[in-house]
């Protein structure tokens, strides 16, 4: 495939990740359309952007939209916000497995989504295990060219106040200098650096699953934090 004949879809385009994401994807020269698929609308300077207001629990009625080569999924949310853990499942589970049948069914060469440090289907905790479950069905969907990041806290400026991700964001300014060795993929990691990422791994020829932990994204990108 040669530069500019690419073509993506991005689930998640509003959020921290999904933002940084989509500014790249429009001036990396790789892609000649991007289509973000978004529940409010948006305003985006691009022209390759082609933004679709999209009922998340009907996926299956933009099926064509999945006819890329590329697809992004920067989905999530939180229990906060979500209120229950089955409105959590939704945006962190069955979204993102509905949108890679879509795109396998499509022949979508590449599905990359973002998981999180963690992630384990026998966590105690149900996001670290929601984050596993997520993984596990992706990797059982035998996808040709899958790539799951799991960063660990993302630093970035939210529209949205989360007073305990803020403070955390916080002390990793001080943390992150002490987390050497062994603590390194502890650190915090900036929201841009991880779509710098998920952008330069897009480009890779790479075949099966692969994971990419928060330390090895960090190192994946040149500028610093
Ligand atoms: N926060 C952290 O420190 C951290 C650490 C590790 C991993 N992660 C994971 O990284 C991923 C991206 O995180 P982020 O902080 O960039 O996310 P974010 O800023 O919270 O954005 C989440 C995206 O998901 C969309 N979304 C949320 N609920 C939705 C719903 N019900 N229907 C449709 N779309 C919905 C949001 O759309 P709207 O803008 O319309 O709400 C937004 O585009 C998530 O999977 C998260 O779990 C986060």
């Amino acid at each position: 495939m040669g530069v500019n004949k690419k073509t993506a879809l991005v689930l998640g385009a509003t959020g921290l990740i999904g933002k940084a994401l989509v500014k790249t994807l429009s001036e990396n020269g790789y892609y000649q359309k991007v289509h973000l698929l978004v529940r409010r609308p948006i305003e985006i300077e691009s022209d390759i952007c082609e933004v679709h207001i999209v009922d998340f629990d009907e996926l299956h009625k933009y099926h064509e939209l999945f006819q890329v080569t590329d697809v992004f999924c920067c989905l999530g949310t939180t229990i906060k916000a979500a209120k229950t853990k089955e409105a959590f499942r939704k945006v962190d589970y069955e979204y993102p497995i509905e949108a890679a049948k879509l795109a396998k069914e499509n022949g979508t060469e590449k599905y990359l989504i973002v998981s999180s440090m963690g992630a384990d289907t026998k966590s105690l905790f149900f996001y670290s295990r929601v984050k596993g479950e997520v993984e596990e069905t992706l990797s059982n969907l035998d996808i040709p060219s899958l790539h799951i990041f799991r960063p660990s806290l993302l630093l970035g400026k939210r529209e949205e106040f989360r007073l305990g991700e803020k403070l955390a964001e916080k002390a990793s300014g001080v943390l992150n200098k002490i987390m050497i060795g062994p603590m390194r993929p502890y650190r915090g990691i900036q929201a841009r650096k991880v779509a710098a990422a998920m952008a330069v791994v897009a480009q890779s020829n790479k075949k099966g699953k692969h994971i990419y932990l928060s330390h090895e994204i960090d190192s994946m990108v040149g500028f610093s934090v």
